[in-house]
C-alpha cells in the first residue's frame, strides 16, 4: 500500500482557494491526489500526470465514483506539463504539487523489475511504453559510465568496484533480473557485513534514476512550471534524494528576490523573474510519528514557495 508522505502539510501549503486549479504532477496512487479532489469544490478542477500509464488508469478508477467534481488525467512526463497544460487551454494555475521518485506500487509489482526483494527481468521504466530498461543500460553501457551513475545518483563509494563486477560478469552471460543484478553488487561490496539495507539498495535507486531521467525531468519542470502558477498560487515539492532537494532549493533561491548593497550607497533587489517567497525557510521533514509508520518518509524533505512577492 501507498502511504501519502506529508500529507497535511503538502494540502496545507498547496490549497489556497478550493475553486481553483491544482496540479498533481505525481498521482502515483492517489494518496495526495485524492485529498486534492476531496477539499475542491466542485468548480474547481484537479489535473493530474504520471508518466506511468497503470498509475493513470487506477487514479480514473479511484475519482471516477467521486461524482461532480472536475478531474483530468494525463499520461505524460511531467517535463511536458506547460505544454499539456497550454493544450488545454487551462491559462494559470492555483497549485502545482510533485511528490518525487517511484511509488511503492512500483515497487511491490515484481515485473516492474525495480526491487531486488522480488526476483524478475530489470525494468525499472516508470514509462513502460518508451527508453531504454535498466537491464539494456546494465548490458551495454560501459564500465566508465556504470561507475558514474553509481557514484553520482546512488553516492555508494564502491561504485567503480560495483561497475567493474557487472561487466566482468556480463561477459560471462547477460544479466538479466534483479537478483543476478543483486548477487553481483553484494558480491562486489564483500557481502552484507551486518547493515540492516541490503548493499545493492543504492545501485537499484541509481539504475533506475538514470533510465528514467529523473533529474532531467526535474530540471524541465521547474524551468517552466513557475509561469504556469498564478500570482499567490502554490508550488510544493517532496523529494526523497539529495540531489533532487538540492536542484529544488537551488532553483528556487534563484528566484527569491534578495537585496544588493551598492557601491554608490542604497540597495538593489537581485532575482530570476517570477519571483518567489519561500513558505517556510527550511524545508520540512516528517514527524516522528509518521516516520516510525511509513519507513518511505524518512528521507523526504518538503519544500514550498508562493509565486509572487
Ligand atoms: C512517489 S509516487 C507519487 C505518490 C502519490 N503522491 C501518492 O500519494 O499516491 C511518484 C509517482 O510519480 C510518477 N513519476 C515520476 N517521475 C515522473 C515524471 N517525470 N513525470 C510524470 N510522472 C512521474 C511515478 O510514476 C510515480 O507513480
Amino acid at each position: 500500500m501507498h502511504i501519502p508522505v506529508m500529507l497535511d502539510e503538502c494540502l496545507e501549503a498547496l490549497i489556497t482557494d478550493p475553486t481553483g486549479i491544482y496540479v498533481d504532477g505525481t498521482l502515483g496512487n492517489a494518496g495526495h491526489a485524492s485529498e486534492i479532489f476531496s477539499r475542491l469544490k466542485s468548480t474547481g478542477l484537479l489535473v493530474g500526470f504520471d508518466r506511468d500509464i497503470d498509475a493513470v488508469e487506477r487514479v480514473q478508477e479511484t475519482l471516477k465514483s467521486r461524482e461532480g467534481k472536475r478531474v483530468e488525467l494525463i499520461h505524460d512526463n511531467y517535463a511536458n506539463m506547460a505544454d499539456r497544460l497550454d493544450k488545454l487551454g487551462l491559462g494559470k494555475v492555483h497549485g502545482i504539487l510533485l511528490d518525487l521518485g517511484v511509488s511503492s506500487f512500483q515497487l511491490d509489482i515484481a515485473e516492474r523489475g525495480f526491487s531486488f526483494m522480488q526476483d524478475a527481468p530489470i525494468d525499472m521504466r516508470m514509462d513502460q511504453t518508451q527508453g531504454q530498461t535498466a537491464g539494456e543500460l546494465v548490458n551495454t553501457a560501459s564500465e566508465q559510465e556504470l561507475a558514474d551513475i553509481i557514484f553520482r545518483y546512488g553516492e555508494d563509494r564502491a561504485s567503480r568496484r560495483i561497475a567493474r563486477a557487472i561487466v566482468e560478469a556480463r561477459a560471462k552471460v547477460e544479466i538479466q533480473t534483479t537478483a543476478q543484478l543483486a548477487g553481483i553488487v553484494e558480491r562486489a561490496k564483500g557481502g552484507r557485513r551486518g547493515k540492516k539495507t541490503h548493499p545493492a539498495t543504492q545501485t537499484f535507486q541509481a539504475l533506475r534514476m538514470a533510465v528514467n531521467d529523473e533529474l532531467g525531468g526535474i530540471e524541465r519542470v521547474l524551468e517552466t512550471m513557475i509561469d504556469k502558477v498564478v500570482d499567490g498560487g502554490r508550488i510544493v515539492v517532496l523529494t526523497f534524494h539529495s540531489l533532487e532537494d538540492r536542484m529544488v532549493k537551488q532553483f528556487f533561491n534563484r528566484h527569491v528576490p534578495r537585496e544588493e548593497s551598492l557601491q554608490q550607497g542604497g540597495v538593489r533587489r537581485v532575482y530570476e523573474e517570477p519571483a518567489v517567497k519561500w513558505i517556510w525557510k527550511k524545508p520540512l521533514i516528517a514527524t516522528d510519528a509518521e516516520q516510525a509508520e511509513n519507513p518511505r518518509s524518512r528521507s523526504a524533505k518538503l519544500r514550498a514557495v508562493q509565486v509572487g512577492e
